[in-house]
Formats: structure tokens, sequence, C-alpha cells
């Protein structure tokens, strides 16, 4: 008898513990399903959504019914040849069936992802069904809850605030036409505040006329943050016009975008980042740009809003946008001798922000849209523009046109395994665009010169794209698109890090000082690229990622100043090294460059006074020429060349 009386009491026991462990499940399915059914919206996202599973919280697609009517959209992406589509959204393993029912959530099913043993609630929801990666998921753990702004004010500011007027009084007076092209305006978030987010939802529907606006496409990256589930959808299901797309895995920038662009309605594509506020009147004047010419792409001015005071500041109109050789994006102020007639004119631009861009959406697509082998976030924008540029676009700042952008530092951009992300974004946009001038990037930035000396980025699908287009080569955007980006020259006994013997450090800018120029410095060599300079072929000594300074003499100091632009340099800027001794010799002074660094007894040679690290005594000087170690200099090459 207790041979079979134990398992049966075991059986017994699993039973309860089965129907313990449904009843629980059920419990929390359902408490998943009608929590905010009950509750409205909240202002701010005071109540979070309490997380029911340790692995990512629900997913979901909500889609709104006009999707119906558009199966290629549930999960073809046709348009997107040179995408992968894995790239975008996952593959759906089923087609579920179009409902005439609830055009929300279909059913859900719990699943365990295999990888980290994790469970998740799979959602379905019109033919679109996602797999969790497990690996992915959890690097966004380490995502810093923190927004880098001042969150607190943010959701005391009203939702619906309007900004001061400062367009142009030209602009005021311009006249649209009427069948302007209709607009998605494609916002992408990942881990957004509550208030930046929805202000700048209501700041789109509350500025863009309804007959412009197709809608306002809420693209979700991967959020973790409670907020943003299922309060955000129960919310934006109230918005007319305001779709919200949600992606299985985090895309980045450049894939995120890609898969709005997919999912978009408008004829224009209106990217914008998730914490922007516009200015009246700011759609048309983008739209009768993009109508006139389907391969321009437009910016508005880009206005700030400070961080800290939520404080709206315009931006000083004319301006730019760059990139320098360290292929980082800059504004910069559009110089004198360009003369424009009006200030309401359009500026075109060797490049723009990736902020705010507006776009004709065949024209994105046919372009190669975002470079779907692009992580996270990071020169993704200056890769469209150099591309739209080579492959028969344009790139223009549209004046009438008006967005405020949050101006913050959000922290998680800084994490790590973040930063190598940049680099790889940027080798890529090197090895598709640059040819040989690559390596100018390269010398400027060593951290990608040895990523690329390990391993080689496949971009095999972008260089397809290149031939398959006929773009033209980066010479010619550089003699035609960008003529005023100095072009270094280099030459290997006289370009790198500019090494003083006698103090055993480098010639230094501070990093963060005036982009105008200042006091030379001396600092420990860094290795990384920042402190590259070069000796030309006109004797001037370049420095920093755009090569637009200069080194001059001042007096006995030396300093950085712009130097002089399409002229023979005077002889303030002019330097010359001798082999032998090592020494540089400026040539209107025949003075020699000396290192002097704040420590042991060197400040007796500036007069003895002040000890410590006073950086008015230490620095680059001009001195009589003597045989002396800080005055010995040599160019340390950090750049391994591979021939290829
Ligand atoms: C905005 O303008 C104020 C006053 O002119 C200035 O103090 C502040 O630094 C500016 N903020 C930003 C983010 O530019
Ligand atoms: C590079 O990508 C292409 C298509 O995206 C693929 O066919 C090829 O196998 C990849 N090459 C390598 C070396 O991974």
């Amino acid at each position: 008898m207790t041979l079979w009386r134990r398992p049966y009491r075991r059986m017994i026991l699993c039973f309860w513990v089965l129907i313990l462990a449904l009843s629980v499940a059920t419990l929390a399915l359902l408490e998943l399903l009608f929590w905010d059914k009950n509750q409205t919206p909240p202002s701010s996202p005071l109540h979070r959504v309490q997380p029911l599973f340790s692995g990512p919280l629900e997913l979901e697609v909500m889609l709104d019914s006009r999707d119906q009517d558009k199966p290629e959209y549930g999960f073809g992406l046709t348009q997107l040849s040179s995408l992968r589509e894995d790239h975008l959204l996952f593959v759906p393993v089923t087609q579920v069936r179009t409902s005439s029912t609830s055009p929300r959530m279909e059913s859900y099913r719990m699943m365990k992802s295999s990888a980290k043993k994790q469970s998740a609630v799979r959602v379905q929801a019109i033919g679109d069904m996602g797999r969790l990666d497990g690996r992915e998921s959890d690097k966004h753990k380490y995502a810093l809850k923190k927004y880098g702004f001042n969150e607190v004010l943010s959701d005391r500011i009203s939702l619906h605030r309007r900004l001061p007027e400062v367009r142009d009084p030209e602009c005021l007076v311009e006249r649209y036409s009427e069948s302007l092209p209709s607009a998605s305006v494609v916002i992408c978030f990942h881990d957004e505040a509550w208030s930046t987010l929805l202000r700048t939802v209501h700041s789109v529907l509350d500025t863009a006329p309804r007959k412009h606006l197709r809608e306002v496409l809420l693209v979700d990256d991967l959020s973790q943050h409670g907020h943003l589930k299922s309060v955000l959808s129960e919310y934006v299901s109230r918005l007319e016009g305001v779709r919200l797309v949600r992606s299985m895995r985090h895309l980045g920038v450049a894939g995120c975008r890609s898969l709005g662009a997919a999912r978009a309605l408008g004829e224009v594509l209106v990217f914008m980042d998730s914490h922007c506020e516009c200015h009246g009147g700011w759609l048309e004047p983008l739209l009768e740009r993009v109508a006139q010419d389907r391969t321009r792409v437009v910016s508005p001015i880009i206005d700030v809003i400070d961080g800290q005071t939520f404080q709206y500041n315009a931006t000083q109109w004319p301006h730019r946008g760059v990139f320098d050789w360290r292929l980082d994006f800059h504004w910069e102020p559009l110089s004198q001798h360009k003369h424009l007639d009006s200030s309401a004119e359009p500026v075109r631009c060797p490049a723009l922000a990736g902020s705010i861009l507006a776009l004709d959406r065949h024209f994105f697509l046919s372009v190669g849209a975002y470079d779907p082998g692009m992580q996270l976030w990071g020169a993704e924008h200056t890769e469209l523009s150099i591309r739209v540029w080579l492959c028969g676009g344009s790139m223009e700042v549209v004046p009438c046109s008006r967005v405020a952008h949050l101006g913050r530092h959000h922290t998680h951009y800084h994490l790590p395994y973040h930063q190598d992300i940049q680099q790889r974004n940027k080798i890529r946009l090197a090895e598709t665009w640059l040819e040989s001038y690559r390596n100018i990037y390269y010398r400027r930035d060593m951290l990608a010169h040895f990523i690329r000396q390990s391993e080689s980025p496949n971009i095999t699908e972008r260089v397809r794209l290149k031939t398959s287009l006929g773009c033209r080569n980066f010479h010619w955007f550089l003699n035609n698109i960008y003529p005023e980006l100095y072009v270094p020259e280099d030459p290997p006994s006289s370009s790198g890090e500019l090494y003083n013997v006698g103090t055993g450090y480098c010639a230094d800018y501070p990093i963060g000082g005036s982009p105008e120029g200042g006091a030379m410095d001396v600092a420990p060599c860094r290795g990384n690229g920042y402190q590259h300079c070069e000796l030309n072929s006109l004797g001037e000594m370049r420095w920093g990622p755009a090569g637009r300074l200069c080194f001059a003499g001042l007096g006995e100091r030396v300093i950085l100043t712009p130097c002089l632009a399409n002229q023979p340099p005077h002889t303030k800027l002019r330097w010359r090294v001798i082999k032998l001794s090592g020494q540089v010799v400026h040539l209107e002074t025949q003075r020699c460059l000396e290192a002097v660094k704040d420590k042991g007894g060197e400040e007796r040679d500036m007069g003895g006074h002040q000890r410590g690290g006073n950086p008015n005594h230490r620095g680059l000087f001009l001195r009589p020429c003597a045989r002396h170690p800080r005055q010995q200099w040599h160019f340390e090459q950090l750049f391994i060349h591979n021939g290829a």
C-alpha cells in the first residue's frame, strides 16, 4: 500500500501547487489587462505600472485601425529593400487574422526566453509577433533612469504651452500653397520622461494644421520605464491622429526611424526627437520646400530649451550645419562673405542635425533610409547628410520654420559601452563614403583606428546601394558642397601629437576651450588623436578636428587662432622645424617653441613668482632659441597605415 500511496500524495501536492500557480498567473494577467482601465491617465507618471516579471514588461504593438486596410504595413516593409527586415521588426512567426473587433490587443501568451530564462509576456497584434532577445534587453536594464534635465520642473509646465514669437517679420507675411503634401511626424523614443514626450506630441497637434498633418507616429524603441507602457497606450488611444507602434528590439535612432518610415502613411516624413516643442507655423515652410523639390532634406532653425530652467532660447540666424574630421556635427555661424538677400531665405548646408528633419518619404526610402548597421545613436545623421548630397539630394535650413529642442546631456550616452558604438558608426560612415579621406578621420580618432585594425565592418549592402544609385564621390563633395573644410595634408614626418622632450608632455588645447582659440597648453600625451596637429606645406601648424585653428604668437605666448582661408598665411602663423635639433621656429619672431610645465623649478624662467597650477605660467611660449630639451620636439605618429 505505502508503495503507491507516497507517489499518490506527491501527485496531489503537485496538483494543488499547479492550481495555485495558475491562479496567480491568471490574477497577474487580469491585473495587467485591467489595471489602468479604471484610472484616468495621470498628467505625470506618479502611478507607474508595477512590473510583474523580472524581465521586460509587457510588449505590445498598438496599431490604429487604419492599419488593417494596409496589410503591407504589418510585416512587409517592401519599400525597404536595402534594409534587412529582421533589423527592423521581428519576423512574424504566425500570421494573425485581421480582427474586426478590437483593433488593439489580440491575445496574450506566456513564453520563456531561452537565452536568459526570463519570463515575458508576448503579445500578438494584427500580424505582428515578437521574440525577445535576452541579451539586448539585459543591456538596457543598465540604462540610467536619470534624464539629465529638470524633470520635476518639466512636469509642472503645461503640455500645451506656447512659445514666444521669434520668427523674422518676413516670415509672417509668407503665404504657402494650400495643396501641400501630407506629413507624418515620426517620434522615436527610448525611456523618455512623460511630460517631455507628451509635450512634444501636443505641441505638434497644437501647431500643425490638420489638413497637412496625416499623423503623429510614436515609435517606442523598447523603453523600460513603466509610464511608457500601458499608461501611454491608454493616453494615446484618446488622441486623434496619433498612433503608437512598439519595437520588440532596441533599434537605436537609425533603425527606429527607418521602422517609423516604413509604417508612416504621410507623403513627407518629419523625424523629431522626443523632447521638442514646435513654434507656430513651423510645418508649412518645411512642406513647401519639400513639395518644390522632392530630393530636398530640410530642417527648421533648432532653438534651445534650457534643460534646467525650461526657458526657451532662440538660436542666432544665419548659421549652417557642418561636420569635422572626427565626423562630429556642429552648427556654425554663416561667415560674413556669404551674403543672404533675405533672412527668410533657406540656407544650404553640408550636413543637418538629426534632432528634427523633414524629407519626402519615397526619396528617403529610395536613397537607403538610415544605415541599418548603425547602432543606438551617433553619426547616423552625418552619414545621411553625406549620402543625400552624394546621391542626388540636397540639405538646407528653412529659417521661417522653428522648433525648439531640449538641450540636455543624457547621461546614459556616456556609459562605456556606448562609447565605441559611436566609433563603430563612424567607421561605417568612413568606410562607405570617405574613400582615401578616411585616414584623415582615423588619425584624429585613434580608438576608431584600433577598432578598424582588428575588425572590418560589413558594408557590402551599403556599397551596393552606393553603386546602384550612382552616387558621386567624396572628392566631389569636398569641392562642391563643403569647400570650406580644410583638407589636412598630414605629412608623416610632421603630423601627430607634438611631443616635448624636456617635459615629456604633448602640446594641448583643453577640450571645451573656446572654438575660436585661446592659449595653448601642455598636458600628458593622450594617444587618442585629440592632440593631433599638423605642420603643413604652407608652414601652418594646424590644430583641431576641423584643422581650422592655427598656432600663432601673441607676445610671449603661443595661442590658437582661426587660420586664414584662401590666402597665404602671415608670418605670424608660420613655423619651421629644424630637423637636427628638433626646434620649432616661429618665422615672424625667429624665436623657438618652448614647453613650460608648472612643476619643479622651471617657473623661475617665468620670473620666479607664483608656483603651482596657475595656467598663466604653464603652456607654450616663444623664447630665444637655445639647445634645451624644453625646446626639443618631435611628432608622435600613432597611426599605423595598413595599406588598405
Ligand atoms: C538661455 O538664455 C539665457 C539668457 O540669455 C542663458 O543664461 C542660458 O544659458 C541660455 N540657455 C541655453 C541652454 O542656451
Ligand atoms: C555581409 O552582409 C551581407 C548581406 O548583408 C552578407 O551576405 C554577407 O555574408 C556578410 N558578410 C560577412 C563577411 O559577414
